[in-house]
């Protein structure tokens, strides 16, 4: 048990419910997968399928590669879910419907469409062996993670505020990337979910804040705690068919970092910029210890720009060690060989 918790969580129930319909999406008139992806009840689907599969094509192997694990990341929802259900004051024997419960529902409602979405496009890709990507998921969801959270909502929502923001850096710059290779489809795609990371990025520090309002020094005291650990990955346990758990994960890191797409520059950034909006570096009042944690956080972006360099080299080293000859076993040696015949 950790203290405060469950008294902070009740605090804002009310605030909760008050802001779900605004922080997320009525099902009913949000984006679906459907909508970016061919409709192959139709004959024009048949044409956009096509053009899919043109723009494939064109995606580098890199690239394709990240596309692949950002959806197989995706596609670990489950274990997401049922970590925050149990964080702390989510859901109690005495409340076991709350607006947190609610908020968890609704927000994995949500992103249950990213990995569907990227999955269909995948698939009618013709690029990937889905069969292995499919071994890769549901190792990846029997594996789980780490998210060294305990089941402290206080370090679960630092967490979920951090990734929210990892996840869309990564989205946003495979369609970067698709968009330069000539994929606009797949570009727009990703800009879609990556506005969905968003928007979750804003409610989950949102949700921050109000614990840094509520118990400013537990709160500071959680976030120290996390960023001394380290922010860890969802995937960190990506393996394919074979491989040792966090084997894959470690290979698909590096082509993250080789291509640009997710690097620990980004890693830095983020901190600033949680830092920065949680207003880290003004808050008064606070016990010794807390004021030791408000400096350790301040101080933090400043430190690993100095080692940044040193870090680079690390993962360029393991990357030219076993990078450029490890193949991964989703990508297809000559995917999509088969124009489409005319119709
Ligand atoms: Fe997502
Ligand atoms: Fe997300």
């Amino acid at each position: 048990m950790h203290p405060g918790r469950i008294e902070t969580l009740r605090h804002l129930d009310q605030f909760v419910a008050d802001n779900l319909s605004t922080l997320l999406r009525d099902p009913e008139v949000n984006w679906q997968p459907t909508d970016y992806t061919p409709d192959l009840s139709t004959e024009s689907g048949f044409e956009a399928l096509r053009s899919l599969r043109e723009e494939a094509r064109m995606l580098s192997e890199d690239v394709l590669t990240v596309l692949v694990g950002d959806m197989i990341t995706e596609e670990a929802l489950p274990t997401y879910a049922s970590w925050i259900s149990v964080l702390e004051g989510v859901q109690t024997k005495s409340h076991p419907e709350t607006p947190w419960g609610q908020w968890n529902r609704a927000w994995c409602g949500e992103e249950n469409r990213h990995g569907d979405l990227l999955n269909r496009w995948l698939y009618l890709s013709g690029r990937v062996n889905m069969r292995e990507v499919e071994v890769t998921t549901q190792s990846l969801i029997h594996d789980g993670g780490d998210t060294q959270t305990e089941n402290d909502p206080y370090r679960g929502f630092v967490y979920t505020s951090f990734q929210e923001i990892a996840t869309r850096v990564s989205h946003l710059n495979v369609g970067r990337l698709a968009r330069q290779a000539g994929a606009e489809g797949l570009y727009k795609i990703c800009s879609k979910i990556a506005g969905d990371e968003q928007r979750h990025a804003r409610a989950y520090k949102l949700f921050f804040q109000k614990f840094l309002e509520l118990d400013t020094n537990e709160a500071l005291l959680a976030f120290q705690d996390m960023m001394k650990k380290k922010i860890t990955m969802p995937a960190m346990y990506m393996r394919e068919r074979g491989k040792e758990k966090g084997e894959s994960f470690a290979r698909f890191e590096e082509i993250a970092t080789r291509t640009g797409i997710y690097t620990s520059r980004d890693y830095i950034e983020i901190l600033e910029n949680l830092i920065g909006d949680w207003n880290i570096a003004h808050l008064q009042g606070l016990s010794p210890a807390a004021e030791s944690a408000q400096q350790f956080l301040c101080g933090l972006p400043g430190r690993y720009m100095k080692i940044l360099d040193r870090m680079a080299a690390r993962t360029k080293k393991s990357d030219e060690e076993a990078g450029p000859n490890y193949r991964f076993s989703w990508i297809l040696e000559q995917g999509n060989p088969f124009p489409l015949p005319a119709l």
